[in-house]
Formats: C-alpha cells, structure tokens, sequence
C-alpha cells in the first residue's frame, strides 16, 4: 500500500500568508500542517509515501521531511507543475504507486477521532482488496465540498461536486483509499469546466462499479480542511485546548512512529534534541521516557 500527501495547490484564500510559502508549512499550534496528514498516512501502517507539491516549495518539503528515516518511513518527492486537480496526483505518483493500491490526503487536512487508526487499517485491507473508501463528514457549508448524495434507503446514490444545492449535509473529506486501479481510472478523467482533472469524477467512477465505500465519520470526530484564516485558526486552537486538558498534542509523526514501532526510544530522543528548547521537543522527551502515552 502505498500513500500520497498532495501539498500544492495555490492558497489565494490565505493570501499573503501563502506568497512566499507553502500553505502545508503553516503552522498548527506547535507544528507544520504537512505533520498532521504525514502522522494519518502513519497511522494508517503506510511507510511508503510520496510527497507532491509546487516547483516553488517542493524544496523547502525536502529539508523540513529529508528522506522520512527520522519517521521510520520513505518518503519521496515529485512536482505539480501547476493545481490541475486533485486527480492529477494519481498520474504524477504513477511511479511511484507501480501498481499498488494507494491512500491519499491532502496536505491541509486535519482530522481527530475515535478509533481512527482501526478505521484506517480496514480502508487498508479493503483497498488492497479491490474496495476502495472515501469519508463524509456533516458540515453546515456543503456546497464548498464534494457532497455526498444518498437515496431513500440510505445507500450512496451518487457525489456532486460544489453543487449549488446540495442534497446533504455530508461532504467528502480529503483522504481516499483507491485499489490498484486508480492510476488507470484517474487517466480517463477528462477535464472540468474549471480545468481540473476533479476527484469527485474519479469517485463516481469507482461508485459507477460498485466498488467505493463511503464511511461517514461519527460525532467523534473532528475535521478541517486549513484552507482559510477561520479554520486555520480553529485547528489550532483545538489542538492547543486538546494539549492542555490531556497533556497529548494530536497527529505526531515522530509519536506515531514511535508507538509503531518504526523508530526506537532513543532515536526519539534525539530527534527531541533537535527540536531544541521548543516545548514540541520537550513533548517528544516525555513520551520517549514513558515508553508509551
Ligand atoms: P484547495 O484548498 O482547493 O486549493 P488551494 O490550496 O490552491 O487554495 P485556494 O483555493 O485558497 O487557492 O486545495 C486543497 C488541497 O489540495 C490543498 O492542500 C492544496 C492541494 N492541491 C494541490 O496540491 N494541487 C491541486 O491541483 C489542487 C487543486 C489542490
């Protein structure tokens, strides 16, 4: 299984904040957004991940990521010329996946919640077993999103993209779980009027087979995409609250790594050691001494 963080993109929502740099190198609270969606794909068991971003800020991935060995992980890097689409990052990784089922999120994703790592591990199997997943979650902006449609019964129906009037409340987040042949299927996407090879086209094609589950995400959970100054600024606070009541900040790698197994206690403590007198180094110290949360 192999996973993708598509980080590009061009940001205007945030402008000036995203002139000079990368949304998903933003900080949330106490580390870059990039941490939360890497620490998803690692929850998820994927140690194989393909970093996508502009020729601009590709570079700047590299020196805050390197070669994922402090993760315990690979990571490797390609170029978006320009945001054709979320699609595109299928046929840009085509490499990259050589074949294999592969996970994606986007880089400016936050997502909390109960049992997430079992969730994430079944989206595994079933991916790597012919059943690709997506995940909707209610909102009160729907037509911002991808929306999900259902029919009496309650089954998908079908999955708009930014309608005008939306059918439900439930929005596709962005974290898929395709099969093996999502390089294929992503190839005969034709693009939009907006000129963008859309996901949503790549998901009807995988509903239109009846191989694409959609699994809504309970009251549990939290989720943000970080695309703008209000949501930005609510993650943060979020994961600053969460820290404060529990002592535990949310989506590390370098923990996730840890309770994986991937990486020892004192490469943990090193890595602490390099972050030097930021509390996030200090943070990473306690959880190595613990052995455990
Ligand atoms: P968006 O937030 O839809 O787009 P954006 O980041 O360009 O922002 P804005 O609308 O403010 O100009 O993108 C969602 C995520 O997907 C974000 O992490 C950027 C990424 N992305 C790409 O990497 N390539 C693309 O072609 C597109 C459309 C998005």
């Amino acid at each position: 299984m192999k996973g993708i963080i598509l980080a590009g993109g061009s940001g205007t929502r945030l402008y000036p904040l995203t002139i000079s740099t990368s949304k998903q190198m933003l900080p949330v609270y106490d580390k870059p957004m990039v941490f939360y969606p890497l620490s998803v794909l690692m929850e998820a068991g994927i140690r194989d991940i393909l970093i996508i971003s502009t020729p601009a800020d590709i570079d700047n991935f590299k020196k805050l990521l390197g070669d994922g060995s402090d993760f315990g992980i690979r990571l490797f890097y390609e170029v978006q010329p320009s945001p054709d689409g979320l699609a595109q990052a299928f046929i840009i990784g085509e490499k990259f996946i050589d074949g294999e089922a592969c996970a994606m999120i986007l880089g400016d994703n936050i997502f909390h919640g109960d049992d997430f790592g079992n969730i994430l591990r079944a989206a595994v199997v079933d991916a790597e077993n012919g059943m690709s997943t997506i995940f909707g979650y209610r909102v009160d902006d729907p037509q911002r999103f991808g929306v999900v449609v259902f029919d009496e019964e309650g089954n998908v129906a079908d999955i708009e993209e930014k309608p005008a009037n939306p059918r439900s409340n439930y929005c596709v987040t962005g974290l898929y779980f395709y099969d093996k042949d999502v390089v294929g299927h992503s190839k005969t996407i034709v693009p939009s009027d907006r000129n963008e090879l859309e996901i949503t086209d790549l998901n009807r094609i995988y509903l239109e087979n009846k191989s694409l589950k959609v699994k809504l995400l309970n009251d549990s959970f939290t989720w943000w995409d970080t695309g703008t100054f209000d949501s930005l600024i609510e993650a943060s606070v979020y994961v600053h609250e969460y820290y404060k009541r529990t002592g535990l900040t949310i989506n590390s790698p370098e923990q996730v790594s840890f309770e994986q197994g991937w990486i020892s206690k004192e490469k943990l403590l090193t890595l602490a050691t390099r972050y030097g007198k930021s509390p996030y180094g200090a943070y990473l110290k306690k959880i190595a001494e613990r052995g455990s949360v």
